[in-house]
């Protein structure tokens, strides 16, 4: 469908469209109210956290991943510096993957094939004990003389390879890193950082409803939330969906407490803390290609529930107490809605699903294989949401941080899809126009394609999105728009895609040249 065509139906719809905002779900998976005005933002209550001296990192026994880790595509990660102008003066830089919406982001010159993050935590001492993270990478630029990664805050770091400790510097929020010597390019290179205390809080520019992101110590629990830019809050990393890499997370925590991370858990292994106090070591690890924002851990108490989707997908679910009983309508549609998807976009991309509860403000994220979600926040429809982008932004990732739309509109469609399976295309149609109006009352009116900072999962991310996947769908008709998305994960799966690579997609299966379709959507 026309965007005109589209808009018209608003005037109809406008009259129903506070019905939306009521019962949407935006306010459960967002848990703020970032857009309704276009304005308003919520911020939680600002957490506590005790002002505690740092003590220095214990040297921590961190093997590092196995030789035969496989090695990912490289294809995306070309090493070809940017350039940032200083006075008059072009300087090259490594010091950014090249996303022009977030150029402080990522990294060039290597390549990510593993992390490994082994971390002691204490839910009741807002501190990293100690940790330490092994980046096993390869050389894409032979010119190379440091290795700049992102990382921010913490004190007592110390970087080494193997035996050899290297010398590093901290500038603008990077870990500049220097080599012993220029490596050739396909050169396999592996590093450790240790770290350890407070982690720094700062809210995101693209975020406005979460006070800070990284990790956050908060009523008897510890757990990470990231995207876009948060990674790097917690561990040392090339913090862009561009550099995907296989993670293994060691995690320390008090015996009697329970720690999870993407992926299956490997082992789980009593040990002793350095202060005496018995403690525990869950081992995750997930060997699909991952963005680093997507990595997650949470520390708390919680019970394991494990299921099975109906075609057979391993579900595994971590509920702490407080919501076992709301839990039990995410556990019944999960398994259903994950087969579901599965037919539509493609089999599921990844070894198990499941959700971990955390008490949070209200927030939701697609943590890979692992969504972690708080307690005000379990339900069905957000469950819902979460698994879509398992395949919308998981498993094809974005190129660019600018084409979030592709994410949550794709979300936000595929969960309406769901809730109204079995109803008819004009009640689809319907539902979509009220959508529309919503937007046009309550929306900032940015460019889909290119949101402003602050606005970048603001409303009409995820609405307008969801009204542009519509209508792309109407105008392709449901065979070619079903095939082409299935394409799109068949031929990015497991890496990024642009909005061009989408289109281009669209257009192969459907024979329409759709570049006045998408400059009408986003530009
Ligand atoms: N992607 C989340 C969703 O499913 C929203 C989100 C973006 C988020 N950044 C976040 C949630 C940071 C928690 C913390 O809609
Ligand atoms: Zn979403």
């Amino acid at each position: 469908m026309k965007k005109q065509a589209l808009l018209a139906k608003i005037h109809r719809s406008l009259i129903t469209s506070h019905r939306l905002l009521v019962t949407g779900y935006w306010l459960l998976v967002t848990g703020s109210l970032v857009g309704c005005s276009g304005t308003a933002t919520v911020f939680p209550t600002p957490i506590a956290v005790a002002e505690l001296p740092t003590t220095a990192v214990s040297a921590i026994n961190t093997p590092t991943l196995a030789a035969n880790v496989p090695v990912l595509p490289t294809a995306t990660l070309s090493p070809v510096a940017t350039v940032a102008t200083v006075g008059e003066t072009a300087v090259f830089t490594n010091r950014s993957i090249g996303d022009p919406y977030t150029p402080e982001l990522g990294n060039l010159g290597y390549d990510v094939q593993a992390y490994t993050i082994a971390l002691t935590l204490d839910p009741a001492d807002p501190r990293v004990q100690q940790a330490a993270t092994t980046l096993d990478l390869v050389i894409t630029d032979p010119t190379l003389t440091e290795l700049s990664l992102d990382f921010v805050g913490f004190t007592d770091v110390a970087v080494s390879s193997g035996a050899t400790p290297l010398s590093f510097r901290r500038e603008d929020d990077k870990l500049l890193v220097e080599l012993p010597q220029p490596l050739a390019a396909g050169t396999p290179f592996g590093l450790t950082v240790r770290y350890g205390g407070e982690p720094t809080r700062r809210q995101s520019p693209y975020v406005g409803f979460v006070e800070s992101l990284g990790l956050t110590f908060a009523n008897g629990m510890v757990y990470a939330l990231a995207e876009p830019d948060g990674a790097r809050f917690w561990f040392p990393a090339n913090d862009h969906p561009r550099d995907k890499a296989f993670y293994r997370f060691e995690l320390t925590v008090p015996e009697g407490l329970t720690a999870v991370a993407n992926g299956t858990l490997r082992e789980t292994k009593p040990t002793t803390l350095p202060n005496g106090r018995s403690a525990t070591t869950f081992t995750w690890q997930h060997d699909y290609p991952m963005a680093s924002y997507l990595a997650v851990i949470a520390v708390g108490e919680f019970e394991r529930i494990e299921a099975t989707s109906p075609q057979g997908v391993p579900l595994r679910h971590y509920v702490a107490a407080p919501v076992r009983e709301d839990f039990r309508r995410v556990e019944a549609v999960t398994g259903e809605a994950l087969d579901w998807l599965s037919g539509l976009l493609g089999p599921y991309p990844f070894e198990t699903f499941g959700f971990v509860t955390v008490d949070a403000p209200q927030v939701a994220l697609e943590t890979q294989t692992l969504s972690i979600v708080s307690f005000e926040s379990v339900g069905a429809r957000t469950a819902v949401h979460e698994l879509v982008h398992m395949w919308f932004g998981d498993d094809v990732s974005l190129h660019s941080w600018q084409e979030m739309w592709r994410n949550e509109g794709f979300a936000t469609y595929f969960e309406l899809l769901w809730q109204m399976r079995g109803e008819s295309a004009e009640a689809l149609d319907a539902r979509i126009a009220e959508m529309a109006g919503a937007v046009a009352q309550n929306g900032a009116g940015y460019p889909l394609g290119n949101p402003p900072p602050a606005q970048l999962f603001g409303f009409n991310t995820y609405f307008e999105g969801a009204t542009a996947v519509h209508a792309l769908r109407r105008q392709l008709g449901d065979e070619a728009f079903f095939a082409g998305l299935r394409l799109y994960f068949e031929r990015y799966g497991g890496g990024t895609a642009s909005d061009a690579d989408f289109q281009a997609v669209m257009e192969e299966v459907s024979g329409q040249l759709l570049d006045p379709f998408f400059a009408e959507w986003l530009q």
